[in-house]
């Protein structure tokens, strides 16, 4: 069943802390822009439709989130100007429909968050009907910067209060606002157009939304974040490198539960979007950006960078400084020391040696390069694409395949540029003349 009937994602605000011309939800952790991972947080409760808040580069941030999962269900709401969070969804009203819903509010720069926190703040707010709303809370070490949570003496809410307007007293309090709610759209229809911006700020506050339900004996329920991490939001290139590592984490754990043997997590990158099969081995130091696909009893690294569109089949072995871009590499084909594979199909049982370059880019274009299976591929040959490497063939040490030169099955070719050696017999028949 869905959780939600809408969600809406904020992701108006200009980001000028992150010192940088690109929009802030649009910078990438882990291989996936920030309103990517956010995306798939409102898609996990499977909701009707989402609104995107957008404004500053919101034709940027329209484009990345059109072209990404879920992109029918998502509308582009245009804010002009950024009069707040509160101003955010009452710029969302007229897209609600006459039957929104439960409306989950997220932040395009909060990436971390789990699904089983959103889950957790929905199934209270089911429970609850229209008659309240759930906050998410936290108690952070610090809590400098985030809205107050203020109760009364029996520990009920009773009030949002954001820094810049908290009393001595009201600054002291220790559990903070992270801004994601579930509220139902009959509730939120009511109290939006009752916000004022009577405040610090000059804006209209969403936080005054389950003030005004509190007020009028709406139940106002809390639920509060165990894993701090999950409330990491970015508003600087540190925050990025903070919210890169929690969501690293996160991918390395689903690797190895699945049973990928990851040698030293803490030296390993793997992006989002990557597959790999059980028993394949990840050694240090390695490079796994999104788009690569690593069967099972493989073998990658250390120092191997692989890079999208790289596929290996299963007991593959990638290792030492050796890079693949867009190349599938053949089962039980071997690449392990100091190469480069761009744009190669290696078939299977292939030896590439040390020093090997598949020389891909003319300066104008890409081109491919295809090894048939068991070719054995000399130390520092240089391969200039297009070309082909028959079954069975073996080029010399040092060789330079010149583009097109297209080596035959089991052919020995060596030199710079590359020849092909003639067969020990046919070269006899030469001599006997
Ligand atoms: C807000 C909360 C605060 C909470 C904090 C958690 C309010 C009034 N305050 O404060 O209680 O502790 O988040 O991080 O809501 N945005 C828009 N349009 C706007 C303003 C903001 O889309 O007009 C978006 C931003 O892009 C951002 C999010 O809303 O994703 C939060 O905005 P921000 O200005 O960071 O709110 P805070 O002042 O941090
Ligand atoms: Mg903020």
């Amino acid at each position: 069943m869905p959780r939600a009937g809408t969600v809406v994602l904020l992701a108006a605000g200009q980001g000028t802390r992150m010192k940088s011309a690109q929009p802030k939800v649009l910078h990438e952790v882990c291989g996936k822009p920030l309103i990517g991972w956010v995306v798939e947080q409102a898609l996990s409760l499977d909701p009707a439709r989402i609104l995107v808040v957008v404004g500053h580069g919101g034709a940027a941030v329209e484009a990345v989130v059109k072209a990404g999962p879920g992109a029918e269900r998502i509308t582009c709401v245009v804010q002009e100007p950024q009069n707040g969070t509160g101003h955010a969804l009452q710029c969302c009203l007229p897209h609600l429909g006459d039957d929104p819903g439960l409306v989950v509010v997220l932040y395009g720069d909060m990436p971390v968050l789990a699904h089983d926190s959103l889950d957790a703040l929905c199934e209270i707010a089911a429970e609850l009907e229209d008659e309240g709303l759930v906050v998410l809370t936290a108690w952070p070490e610090d809590p400098r910067g985030f809205g107050r949570i203020v109760r009364d003496a029996q520990g009920d809410f009773t009030a949002i209060v954001e820094e810049k307007d908290c009393d001595a007293e009201q600054a002291a309090i220790g559990e903070v606002n992270l801004g994601v709610y579930a509220i139902p759209g009959a509730l939120l229809k009511r109290y939006l157009p009752k916000l004022t911006n009577d405040n610090a700020q000059g804006e209209y506050y969403l936080t005054d939304v389950p003030v005004l339900a509190a007020r009028e004996g709406k139940e106002v329920a809390t639920v509060e974040l165990a894993d701090l991490d999950e409330a990491i939001g970015v508003n600087t290139i540190a925050h990025l490198a903070e919210a890169r590592w929690a969501l690293q984490v996160r991918i390395l754990e689903q690797h190895m539960a699945n049973g990928v043997r990851i040698e030293d997590p803490a030296t390993t990158y793997i992006d989002a979007d990557v597959t790999i099969g059980p028993g394949t081995r990840v050694l240090p130091c390695t490079v796994i950006r999104g788009g690569v696909t690593i069967g099972a009893n493989c073998e990658v690294g250390p120092f191997t960078h692989l890079r999208k569109g790289t596929v290996l089949k299963d007991g593959a072995e990638v290792g030492n400084f050796t890079e693949c871009k867009n190349s599938t590499v053949g089962e039980h084909t071997k690449a392990k020391h100091l190469s480069y594979l761009g744009d190669a199909e290696l078939g299977a049982g292939v030896n590439v040696g040390a020093g090997t370059i598949f020389a891909n880019y003319d300066g104008q274009a890409k081109h491919t390069t295809v090894v048939g299976d068991r070719a054995f591929i000399g130390s520092g040959t240089t391969i200039v694409a297009p070309n082909t490497i028959g079954a069975g063939a073996t080029t010399g040490a040092g060789a330079v395949v010149t583009r097109g030169a297209e080596v035959g099955p089991d052919e020995v070719w060596v030199g710079v540029p590359a020849r092909r050696l003639e067969a020990r017999g046919a070269r006899n028949e030469e001599d006997a003349r």
